[in-house]
């Protein structure tokens, strides 16, 4: 089971002035996904980066890059990160009045496409459009910032979404995102988690390298 689960390490937690040695050390650590968390400073209180980073990066590094728009009117910069090198985008559904219309802007450009819900947001918001999608990103914090406390009441909605992708979408990736570690990878993934976004708990440990391997280790170690 374990060796399906794929890890995004989130570079949102690295050094800003060092991003192309931290998708080097990224990659050379085995992680699956980069996670770009990008940031507009209205859907969420923080500004971090946009597309020209996607694009800067991308020589640098072979593996898939996981763009998570917390913007609004994604619609409007899709079509940026797609030329950058994106290859899945994942927009909130808070942001998007016409989702579907975004899902397949998005599926048009040739990208993934993933729908994030914030933690108040009900499943149902996707469930009509789950089989046009690829990967729904349940956060597990309120997004804005890395080194956050993983939200406990999420739980029961990890499992609620397990079990709608399952009735409808067995093809859609699962995604967890915010205050993901070694403590917490194993529980995830038995709740119904596929894809294991982590920031804070992959750079602050020795090196990013070893903050992979210690999700990894969690994964096929850890009894819950
Ligand atoms: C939150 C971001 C997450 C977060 C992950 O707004 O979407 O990707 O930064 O960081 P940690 O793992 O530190 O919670
Ligand atoms: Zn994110």
């Amino acid at each position: 089971m374990n060796h399906s689960i794929l890890i995004a390490p989130s570079i949102l937690s690295a050094d800003f002035g060092a991003m192309r040695e931290a998708v080097h050390a990224l990659q050379d650590g085995g992680a699956d996904w980069i996670h770009f968390d990008v940031m507009d400073g209205h859907f969420v209180p923080n500004l971090t980066f946009g597309a020209p980073m996607v694009a800067a990066l991308r020589p640098h590094c072979n593996l898939p890059f996981d763009v998570h728009l917390m913007i609004e009117h994604p619609e409007r910069l899709v079509p940026d990160f797609a030329e950058a090198g994106a290859n899945s985008i994942t927009v909130h559904a808070e942001a998007c009045v016409h989702l579907h219309r975004v899902v397949e802007q998005i599926r048009e450009l040739g990208c993934g496409v993933g729908v994030a819900l914030n933690p108040h947001t009900p499943l149902e918001t996707v469930r009509y459009i789950l089989p046009a999608i690829d990967v729904l990103l349940v956060m597990t914090v309120n997004p804005g910032f890395g080194g956050q406390a993983f939200i406990d009441l999420m739980k029961p909605k990890i499992v609620e979404a397990r079990l709608m992708i399952e009735q409808s979408a067995p093809h859609v990736l699962l995604e967890v995102d915010g205050g993901v570690s070694p403590d917490n990878a194993r529980e995830l993934v038995e709740l119904g988690a596929r894809v294991l976004v982590a920031g804070s708990s992959v750079f602050s440990a020795p090196t990013p390298q070893e903050g992979i391997r210690a999700l990894r280790f969690a994964l096929v170690s850890q009894k819950v």
